[in-house]
Parts: C-alpha cells; sequence; structure tokens
C-alpha cells in the first residue's frame, strides 16, 4: 500500500483501514490530508482485495475540522480557483462500504468527513458538532447539506447555528450514529462489523448502498425504478446462483464476490 504523510493505511484480510494521523493537532484536516483520505479510498475502492474500508483517527480525536491555520489566510477567488471540495465530492462515489469509528471531536470538516462514512459507530465520549460559526463561517464540504438530510431543517439549524458539541448519546438518537461503544472497545467492535459485513456477497453489498443512496436525492418513484435494476441486474452474478443454490441444497453458500 502506498505511503503517505498525513494518515497511515493498512489492510487486514478483506478490510482496509486508514487512520488520521496528525495526533497533535486532534487530526485536524490539512489539504493534503484529505488529499490523501481520497487517494487512498479510490485505491481501496478499485483493489479487489478489499472488500470495507474503515476510518478512524489516531490519537485523542477523530478530527476536530478543516486545519484553521492553513485557511486562516484564504480569500475568495484563492478558494475558488483551488476548488478544493471537489475531491470531498469523489468520497461520495466510493462504491464500497465505508464505516467511520468516532472518539473525542468529530468538528467541522471532521464531522464533515465522519458524514460521508456510510455507518458511523462511537465512542460513548464522542462529541460531534459545527463550530464553524464562531469563526464567521459555514461548513463547507457537505456539512449543511448532510446534516439536514439526516436531521430535518429544523434540528440542523438548531446545531448549525449554535456551534455547540452534541454527545453520542445525541447523535445515536437522532440516526447520525449507529452504535456506540466504550472507547477500549470502538475499533475492535468497528473490525468485527466490517468482517461481518466483508463476508456478505459483495455485489448486493455494492448495489444496496448505491440504491439506498439514491432514496436520499430521488424520488420514490425514481428510487424503485433504480432499485429494480439493481435488483435485476443481480441475477446476472456467480454468487446468486450460489446463494439460492445453498439455500435449496440446505448448505452455506460459498460466495466469490462476482
Ligand atoms: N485546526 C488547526 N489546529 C487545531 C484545530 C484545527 N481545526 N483543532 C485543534 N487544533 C490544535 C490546537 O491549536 C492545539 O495546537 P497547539 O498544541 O499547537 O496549541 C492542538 O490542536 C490541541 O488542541 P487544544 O489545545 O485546543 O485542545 P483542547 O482539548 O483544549 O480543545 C477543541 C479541543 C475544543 C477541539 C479545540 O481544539 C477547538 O476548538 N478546535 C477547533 C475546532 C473548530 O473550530 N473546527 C472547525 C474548523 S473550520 C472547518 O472545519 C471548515 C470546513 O467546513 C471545511
Amino acid at each position: 500500500m502506498t505511503n503517505y504523510e498525513y494518515i497511515q493505511v493498512d489492510q487486514e484480510e478483506s478490510i482496509g483501514i486508514i487512520r488520521l494521523n496528525r495526533p497533535k493537532v486532534l487530526n485536524a484536516l490539512n489539504r493534503k490530508m484529505v488529499s490523501e483520505i481520497v487517494q487512498s479510498m479510490r485505491e481501496m475502492d478499485r483493489n479487489d482485495s478489499v472488500r470495507v474500508i474503515v476510518l478512524y483517527g489516531n490519537g485523542k480525536s477523530f478530527a476536530a475540522g478543516a486545519d484553521i491555520t492553513e485557511m486562516a489566510q484564504d480569500d475568495s477567488i484563492h478558494l475558488e480557483l483551488l476548488n478544493q471540495f471537489a475531491e470531498w465530492d469523489d468520497l461520495a462515489h466510493i462504491k464500497k462500504p465505508i464505516i467511520g469509528a468516532v472518539h473525542g471531536f468529530a468538528l467541522g470538516g471532521g464531522f464533515e468527513l465522519a458524514l460521508v462514512c456510510d455507518l458511523l459507530f462511537a465512542s460513548e465520549d464522542a462529541k460531534f458538532g459545527f463550530p464553524e460559526i464562531n469563526l464567521a463561517v459555514m461548513p463547507g464540504a457537505g456539512g449543511t447539506q448532510r446534516l439536514t438530510k439526516l436531521m430535518g431543517k429544523t434540528k440542523a439549524l438548531e446545531w448549525l447555528w449554535s456551534g455547540e458539541m452534541m454527545t453520542a448519546e445525541t447523535a445515536e438518537a437522532w440516526g447520525i450514529i449507529n452504535r456506540r461503544y466504550p472507547q477500549e472497545i470502538l475499533v475492535e467492535e468497528t473490525l468485527k462489523y466490517a468482517r461481518n459485513l466483508a463476508n456478505k456477497p459483495a455485489l448486493s453489498v455494492r448495489f444496496i448502498k448505491e440504491a439506498v443512496y439514491k432514496a436520499v436525492d430521488y424520488s420514490l418513484y425514481e428510487g424503485m425504478q433504480y432499485e429494480r435494476k439493481n435488483f435485476s441486474l443481480l441475477f446476472s452474478s456467480d454468487d446468486q446462483k450460489e446463494g439460492m443454490k445453498a439455500f435449496v441444497e440446505k448448505r452455506k453458500p460459498n460466495f466469490k464476490g462476482r
């Protein structure tokens, strides 16, 4: 696997692991780090031996936001020409499941990165929030959009305007995270879940992910057309033949991911 400056990348069996690695600044996301995250995810997406991607932070936190020191002197024209958030769009095109494990702070860009994950597990002490308002800016990498799609307009505005941090308990109650664990077992429980998901037929996992995201943006009618196409397509896979044959023969299926 490629070596990076600000992240560590590993593979354990069929799980690709990305660790944010600027612990001294609570994994504040500078631009190079974001590029590295995007590049590593793209590589894992193309690597047949990776089935699930797990993302978490080294040190005390997941990520305390975009690197404020890097952007303090920015001006609008520089930002427009830089078009830095275009890279973030690529994260939404990763086909494999991404599971985030959040401990400590997930703030600003760190919260936005967490919201890109398909599933989120968090430690009991995790804190989520968008403090950008206190810097006289606002989220720029999808925060206003993804939070609103999860919580609805009223609650999203309340959090985005206050800049306060929500607890893991609140995040779970609002469907922002899937599960809460004591911090000592967060990563192990996340990996356990990832290993189980990695053993499911990969094309079903992939097509279900695609269809669910269509539900977020499409009308019910359009989404159901999309779902139907994916459903039919799966009947071209070897795994569908194997899954149904194994059921009839009353044995465990042996899925190949094709
Ligand atoms: N950027 C740069 N450095 C950061 C940082 C950030 N977002 N967050 C923390 N750090 C640095 C601190 O400056 C500090 O560095 P030094 O040791 O060199 O002083 C180090 O990380 C440890 O942080 P603290 O000493 O502040 O730790 P704490 O436990 O007292 O406080 C905190 C933790 C509440 C998270 C606090 O660090 C904080 O408020 N950080 C900023 C959070 C923030 O505003 N994030 C949003 C950024 S804007 C954004 O993300 C825009 C976007 O949408 C893309």
